[in-house]
Protein backbone atom coordinates (compact mmCIF):
# COMPACT_ATOMS: atom_id res chain seq x y z
CA UNK A 1 0.00 0.00 0.00
CA UNK A 2 2.82 2.30 0.95
CA UNK A 3 4.34 1.54 -2.17
CA UNK A 4 1.28 2.39 -4.24
CA UNK A 5 0.54 5.68 -2.42
CA UNK A 6 4.32 6.79 -3.12
CA UNK A 7 4.38 6.14 -6.58
CA UNK A 8 1.01 7.85 -6.83
CA UNK A 9 2.55 10.72 -5.06
CA UNK A 10 5.56 10.17 -7.99
CA UNK A 11 3.42 10.42 -11.14
CA UNK A 12 1.34 13.64 -9.50
CA UNK A 13 4.57 15.41 -9.06
CA UNK A 14 5.84 14.47 -12.44
CA UNK A 15 2.48 15.74 -13.86
CA UNK A 16 2.64 19.06 -11.59
CA UNK A 17 6.26 19.29 -13.11
CA UNK A 18 5.35 19.23 -16.41
CA UNK A 19 2.38 21.27 -15.99
CA UNK A 20 4.14 23.84 -13.93
CA UNK A 21 6.52 24.23 -17.53
CA UNK A 22 4.44 24.69 -19.62
CA UNK A 23 1.27 25.86 -17.83
CA UNK A 24 -0.54 28.35 -19.79
CA UNK A 25 2.81 29.03 -22.12
CA UNK A 26 1.46 29.78 -25.53
CA UNK A 27 3.79 29.41 -28.24
CA UNK A 28 2.79 31.43 -31.70
CA UNK A 29 3.93 29.61 -34.87
CA UNK A 30 3.96 31.52 -38.36
CA UNK A 31 4.75 29.79 -41.28
CA UNK A 32 4.85 31.07 -45.07
CA UNK A 33 2.85 28.70 -47.42
CA UNK A 34 0.96 25.47 -47.34
CA UNK A 35 1.41 25.58 -51.40
CA UNK A 36 4.93 24.25 -50.32
CA UNK A 37 5.38 20.49 -48.59
CA UNK A 38 7.98 21.20 -46.61
CA UNK A 39 6.21 24.22 -44.86
CA UNK A 40 3.35 21.93 -43.96
CA UNK A 41 5.45 19.31 -42.85
CA UNK A 42 7.22 21.42 -40.58
CA UNK A 43 4.26 23.34 -39.11
CA UNK A 44 2.46 19.98 -37.91
CA UNK A 45 5.92 18.80 -36.30
CA UNK A 46 5.89 22.00 -34.47
CA UNK A 47 2.58 21.75 -33.70
CA UNK A 48 2.95 17.80 -32.61
CA UNK A 49 6.26 18.85 -30.22
CA UNK A 50 4.90 21.51 -28.84
CA UNK A 51 1.63 20.32 -27.60
CA UNK A 52 3.39 16.93 -26.36
CA UNK A 53 5.37 19.66 -24.35
CA UNK A 54 2.58 20.89 -22.77
CA UNK A 55 1.79 24.14 -24.66
CA UNK A 56 -0.84 25.75 -26.24
CA UNK A 57 0.02 26.16 -30.26
CA UNK A 58 -1.26 29.05 -32.58
CA UNK A 59 -0.15 27.84 -35.97
CA UNK A 60 -1.19 30.10 -38.72
CA UNK A 61 0.28 29.51 -42.48
CA UNK A 62 0.33 32.50 -44.77
CA UNK A 63 -0.67 31.62 -48.29
CA UNK A 64 2.42 33.34 -49.53
CA UNK A 65 0.88 36.52 -48.69
CA UNK A 66 3.32 39.04 -46.53
CA UNK A 67 0.65 41.37 -45.37
CA UNK A 68 -1.31 38.69 -44.15
CA UNK A 69 1.89 37.12 -42.32
CA UNK A 70 2.19 40.11 -40.54
CA UNK A 71 -1.41 40.56 -39.47
CA UNK A 72 -1.06 36.98 -38.35
CA UNK A 73 2.07 37.58 -36.23
CA UNK A 74 0.55 40.90 -34.94
CA UNK A 75 -2.32 39.31 -33.55
CA UNK A 76 -0.39 36.21 -32.04
CA UNK A 77 1.41 39.06 -30.02
CA UNK A 78 -1.74 40.93 -29.28
CA UNK A 79 -2.90 37.49 -27.76
CA UNK A 80 -0.29 36.93 -25.66
CA UNK A 81 1.62 34.02 -26.86
CA UNK A 82 4.97 33.62 -24.84
CA UNK A 83 7.69 33.03 -27.47
CA UNK A 84 6.83 33.33 -31.34
CA UNK A 85 8.61 31.33 -33.82
CA UNK A 86 8.48 32.89 -37.67
CA UNK A 87 9.48 31.60 -40.72
CA UNK A 88 9.09 34.61 -43.19
CA UNK A 89 7.70 34.92 -46.60
CA UNK A 90 10.31 38.03 -46.67
CA UNK A 91 13.00 38.66 -44.20
CA UNK A 92 12.45 42.10 -44.23
CA UNK A 93 9.00 42.89 -44.12
CA UNK A 94 8.02 42.13 -40.25
CA UNK A 95 9.90 45.07 -38.84
CA UNK A 96 6.77 46.17 -37.31
CA UNK A 97 5.37 42.91 -35.73
CA UNK A 98 9.10 42.29 -34.72
CA UNK A 99 9.55 45.98 -33.23
CA UNK A 100 5.93 44.95 -31.50
CA UNK A 101 7.25 41.74 -30.25
CA UNK A 102 10.21 43.83 -28.82
CA UNK A 103 8.02 46.04 -26.56
CA UNK A 104 6.33 43.87 -25.18
CA UNK A 105 9.37 41.25 -24.08
CA UNK A 106 8.69 38.52 -25.86
CA UNK A 107 11.47 36.28 -27.54
CA UNK A 108 10.96 35.69 -31.62
CA UNK A 109 12.64 32.87 -32.93
CA UNK A 110 13.62 32.80 -36.85
CA UNK A 111 12.78 29.42 -37.94
CA UNK A 112 14.73 28.36 -41.37
CA UNK A 113 14.46 31.98 -43.01
CA UNK A 114 16.70 33.89 -40.69
CA UNK A 115 14.25 37.72 -40.00
CA UNK A 116 16.40 40.59 -41.33
CA UNK A 117 16.92 44.34 -40.28
CA UNK A 118 15.85 43.83 -36.75
CA UNK A 119 17.33 43.61 -33.38
CA UNK A 120 14.15 42.09 -32.14
CA UNK A 121 15.26 38.46 -33.40
CA UNK A 122 16.54 36.29 -30.29
CA UNK A 123 17.65 33.21 -32.07
CA UNK A 124 18.03 31.64 -35.39
CA UNK A 125 17.52 27.83 -36.09
CA UNK A 126 18.27 26.47 -39.59
CA UNK A 127 20.06 23.75 -41.78
CA UNK A 128 23.89 25.03 -42.84
CA UNK A 129 22.33 27.24 -46.04
CA UNK A 130 25.90 27.61 -47.50
CA UNK A 131 26.79 24.06 -46.82
CA UNK A 132 23.53 23.05 -49.10
CA UNK A 133 24.66 24.94 -52.03
CA UNK A 134 28.14 23.41 -51.69
CA UNK A 135 26.49 20.05 -52.10
CA UNK A 136 24.94 21.32 -55.03
CA UNK A 137 27.77 22.09 -57.02
CA UNK A 138 30.31 19.43 -56.11
CA UNK A 139 27.78 17.63 -56.81
CA UNK A 140 27.70 18.65 -60.70
CA UNK A 141 31.53 19.18 -60.35
CA UNK A 142 32.15 15.65 -59.56
CA UNK A 143 29.29 14.27 -62.02
CA UNK A 144 30.71 16.30 -64.79
CA UNK A 145 34.25 15.23 -63.54
CA UNK A 146 35.15 18.27 -64.34
CA UNK A 147 38.66 18.31 -63.58
CA UNK A 148 39.34 15.86 -65.75
CA UNK A 149 36.72 16.31 -68.72
CA UNK A 150 37.81 18.31 -71.45
CA UNK A 151 34.51 19.95 -71.73
CA UNK A 152 33.33 22.39 -72.60
CA UNK A 153 29.49 21.60 -70.65
CA UNK A 154 26.81 23.27 -71.11
CA UNK A 155 24.99 24.54 -67.62
CA UNK A 156 22.20 26.81 -66.63
CA UNK A 157 20.84 27.73 -63.15
CA UNK A 158 17.57 28.10 -61.16
CA UNK A 159 18.33 30.01 -58.00
CA UNK A 160 15.48 31.10 -55.22
CA UNK A 161 13.45 33.45 -54.20
CA UNK A 162 14.99 37.27 -53.43
CA UNK A 163 13.13 37.77 -50.78
CA UNK A 164 14.55 35.01 -48.95
CA UNK A 165 17.75 35.26 -47.31
CA UNK A 166 18.83 31.32 -47.68
CA UNK A 167 18.68 31.63 -51.27
CA UNK A 168 21.59 33.86 -51.07
CA UNK A 169 23.67 30.85 -49.42
CA UNK A 170 22.04 28.59 -51.54
CA UNK A 171 23.16 30.65 -54.51
CA UNK A 172 26.45 31.68 -53.23
CA UNK A 173 27.60 27.95 -52.20
CA UNK A 174 27.11 26.45 -55.20
CA UNK A 175 28.79 29.22 -57.10
CA UNK A 176 31.85 29.14 -54.93
CA UNK A 177 32.27 25.48 -56.25
CA UNK A 178 30.99 26.30 -60.08
CA UNK A 179 32.48 29.64 -60.58
CA UNK A 180 36.04 29.20 -61.96
CA UNK A 181 34.83 26.47 -64.21
CA UNK A 182 32.85 29.12 -65.67
CA UNK A 183 35.39 31.44 -65.75
CA UNK A 184 37.74 29.17 -67.57
CA UNK A 185 35.24 28.35 -69.54
CA UNK A 186 34.62 24.95 -68.87
CA UNK A 187 31.33 25.43 -68.13
CA UNK A 188 29.09 27.56 -70.47
CA UNK A 189 25.67 28.74 -69.43
CA UNK A 190 24.61 29.59 -73.01
CA UNK A 191 21.56 31.84 -71.73
CA UNK A 192 24.26 34.32 -70.17
CA UNK A 193 22.20 34.33 -67.18
CA UNK A 194 24.48 33.49 -64.22
CA UNK A 195 24.02 36.71 -61.75
CA UNK A 196 21.97 35.66 -58.53
CA UNK A 197 19.35 38.67 -60.23
CA UNK A 198 18.85 36.89 -63.38
CA UNK A 199 18.62 33.56 -62.08
CA UNK A 200 16.10 33.71 -59.14
CA UNK A 201 12.81 32.83 -58.55
CA UNK A 202 10.16 34.59 -56.88
CA UNK A 203 8.14 33.06 -54.46
CA UNK A 204 10.00 29.70 -55.16
CA UNK A 205 7.00 28.65 -56.70
CA UNK A 206 7.28 25.63 -59.53
CA UNK A 207 5.71 27.78 -62.24
CA UNK A 208 8.06 30.63 -62.07
CA UNK A 209 10.57 28.45 -62.49
CA UNK A 210 8.95 26.34 -65.30
CA UNK A 211 8.04 29.66 -67.18
CA UNK A 212 11.90 30.58 -66.83
CA UNK A 213 13.12 27.54 -68.29
CA UNK A 214 10.54 27.41 -71.11
CA UNK A 215 12.16 30.58 -72.32
CA UNK A 216 16.02 29.51 -71.84
CA UNK A 217 15.13 26.32 -74.51
CA UNK A 218 12.86 28.33 -76.61
CA UNK A 219 15.79 30.65 -77.13
CA UNK A 220 19.15 28.79 -76.31
CA UNK A 221 18.59 25.11 -77.45
CA UNK A 222 16.11 24.89 -79.73
CA UNK A 223 19.09 24.62 -82.43
CA UNK A 224 18.99 20.85 -80.63
CA UNK A 225 21.99 21.96 -78.31
CA UNK A 226 22.79 19.86 -75.07
CA UNK A 227 22.35 21.04 -71.56
CA UNK A 228 24.57 18.87 -69.38
CA UNK A 229 23.36 20.17 -66.06
CA UNK A 230 21.31 22.83 -64.53
CA UNK A 231 21.72 23.94 -61.22
CA UNK A 232 18.46 24.29 -59.01
CA UNK A 233 18.33 25.77 -55.87
CA UNK A 234 15.62 23.63 -54.16
CA UNK A 235 13.19 20.83 -55.18
CA UNK A 236 10.14 23.24 -55.99
CA UNK A 237 12.18 25.08 -58.48
CA UNK A 238 13.40 21.69 -59.83
CA UNK A 239 9.96 20.31 -60.65
CA UNK A 240 9.71 23.54 -62.52
CA UNK A 241 13.03 22.89 -64.75
CA UNK A 242 12.23 18.96 -65.36
CA UNK A 243 8.22 19.96 -66.04
CA UNK A 244 9.78 22.23 -68.97
CA UNK A 245 12.55 19.93 -70.12
CA UNK A 246 9.99 17.32 -70.35
CA UNK A 247 7.61 19.50 -72.40
CA UNK A 248 10.21 21.28 -74.33
CA UNK A 249 13.68 19.67 -74.79
CA UNK A 250 14.73 16.62 -76.68
CA UNK A 251 18.77 16.58 -75.92
CA UNK A 252 20.26 13.97 -72.95
CA UNK A 253 18.94 14.53 -70.00
CA UNK A 254 21.20 17.01 -67.77
CA UNK A 255 21.98 16.70 -64.21
CA UNK A 256 19.83 18.75 -62.51
CA UNK A 257 19.75 19.19 -58.61
CA UNK A 258 17.19 20.18 -56.31
CA UNK A 259 17.37 20.54 -51.99
CA UNK A 260 13.93 19.19 -49.62
CA UNK A 261 13.69 15.65 -51.00
CA UNK A 262 9.76 16.96 -51.52
CA UNK A 263 7.68 13.41 -52.41
CA UNK A 264 7.24 14.31 -56.23
CA UNK A 265 10.93 14.88 -56.67
CA UNK A 266 11.94 11.68 -54.54
CA UNK A 267 9.61 9.96 -57.33
CA UNK A 268 11.57 12.20 -60.10
CA UNK A 269 14.90 10.74 -58.44
CA UNK A 270 13.79 7.23 -58.86
CA UNK A 271 12.62 7.82 -62.69
CA UNK A 272 15.99 9.29 -63.02
CA UNK A 273 14.58 13.04 -63.77
CA UNK A 274 16.49 14.43 -60.88
CA UNK A 275 20.26 13.68 -59.95
CA UNK A 276 19.82 14.33 -56.26
CA UNK A 277 18.58 16.28 -53.64
CA UNK A 278 19.36 17.41 -50.35
CA UNK A 279 17.67 16.12 -46.99
CA UNK A 280 16.66 18.12 -44.28
CA UNK A 281 14.93 16.30 -41.61
CA UNK A 282 11.83 18.62 -40.70
CA UNK A 283 11.75 16.18 -37.59
CA UNK A 284 15.35 17.47 -36.50
CA UNK A 285 14.63 21.27 -36.75
CA UNK A 286 11.50 21.48 -35.22
CA UNK A 287 12.95 19.43 -32.23
CA UNK A 288 15.56 21.88 -31.82
CA UNK A 289 13.17 24.54 -31.97
CA UNK A 290 10.89 23.00 -29.28
CA UNK A 291 14.03 22.90 -27.11
CA UNK A 292 15.08 26.38 -27.75
CA UNK A 293 11.58 27.86 -26.52
CA UNK A 294 11.82 25.70 -23.39
CA UNK A 295 15.15 27.15 -22.75
CA UNK A 296 14.24 30.46 -23.28
CA UNK A 297 10.84 30.12 -21.06
CA UNK A 298 12.72 28.47 -17.78
CA UNK A 299 15.73 30.85 -18.30
CA UNK A 300 18.28 28.76 -19.33
CA UNK A 301 21.33 29.06 -21.70
CA UNK A 302 19.84 28.32 -25.49
CA UNK A 303 21.92 25.72 -27.80
CA UNK A 304 23.68 27.37 -30.43
CA UNK A 305 26.47 26.35 -32.77
CA UNK A 306 26.83 29.42 -34.45
CA UNK A 307 27.42 33.07 -33.09
CA UNK A 308 29.30 34.50 -36.05
CA UNK A 309 27.87 33.65 -39.74
CA UNK A 310 23.79 35.02 -39.44
CA UNK A 311 23.85 39.07 -39.20
CA UNK A 312 20.46 40.45 -40.44
CA UNK A 313 21.71 43.55 -40.92
CA UNK A 314 21.13 44.70 -37.33
CA UNK A 315 22.69 41.79 -35.19
CA UNK A 316 24.49 38.78 -35.36
CA UNK A 317 21.66 36.39 -34.53
CA UNK A 318 23.00 33.58 -32.05
CA UNK A 319 22.02 30.51 -34.97
CA UNK A 320 21.46 26.59 -34.28
CA UNK A 321 22.37 24.79 -37.48
CA UNK A 322 21.25 21.32 -38.29
CA UNK A 323 23.03 19.63 -40.57
CA UNK A 324 21.73 18.43 -44.01
CA UNK A 325 22.46 15.72 -45.75
CA UNK A 326 22.76 14.14 -49.60
CA UNK A 327 20.10 12.10 -50.90
CA UNK A 328 20.14 10.96 -54.21
CA UNK A 329 18.25 7.39 -56.19
CA UNK A 330 21.13 5.23 -53.83
CA UNK A 331 20.53 6.34 -50.33
CA UNK A 332 16.97 7.65 -50.28
CA UNK A 333 15.63 4.27 -48.73
CA UNK A 334 17.95 4.94 -46.17
CA UNK A 335 17.10 7.90 -45.39
CA UNK A 336 13.48 8.67 -45.89
CA UNK A 337 11.75 5.47 -45.63
CA UNK A 338 14.04 3.41 -43.07
CA UNK A 339 13.91 6.60 -41.14
CA UNK A 340 9.75 6.94 -41.39
CA UNK A 341 9.87 10.07 -43.08
CA UNK A 342 7.67 8.92 -45.62
CA UNK A 343 6.22 5.28 -46.02
CA UNK A 344 6.73 3.30 -49.60
CA UNK A 345 3.11 3.80 -50.32
CA UNK A 346 3.92 8.04 -50.65
CA UNK A 347 6.42 7.44 -53.34
CA UNK A 348 4.64 5.09 -55.60
C1 LIG B 1 14.09 26.68 -47.41
C2 LIG B 1 14.14 25.58 -48.43
C3 LIG B 1 12.89 25.62 -49.29
C4 LIG B 1 12.61 27.04 -49.82
C5 LIG B 1 11.27 27.11 -50.48
C6 LIG B 1 13.88 28.00 -48.09
O1 LIG B 1 13.88 29.03 -47.18
O2 LIG B 1 15.29 26.69 -46.65
O3 LIG B 1 14.24 24.34 -47.78
O4 LIG B 1 13.05 24.78 -50.39
O5 LIG B 1 12.63 27.95 -48.76
O6 LIG B 1 10.25 26.79 -49.63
Amino acid sequence: MKKIVSLFLCLVMALACVSALADGQKVGVSMPTKDLQRWNQDGENMQKLLEEAGYEVDLQFASNDVQQQLNQVTNMINNGVNVVVIAAIEGSSLGSALDLAKEKGIPVIAYDRLLMESDAVSYYATFDNYKVGTVQGTYVKDALKLDEAEGPFNLEITAGDPGDNNANYFYSGAMDVLKPYIESGKLVVKSGQIEFSDVATPTWKTDVAQTRADGILASFYADGSNIDAWLCSNDSTALGVENALEANYDGDWPIITGQDCDISNVKNMIAGKQSMSVFKDTRTLAAQVVKMVGQILAGETVDVNDTETYNNGKITVPSYLCEPVFADVNNYAELLLESGYYTEDQLK
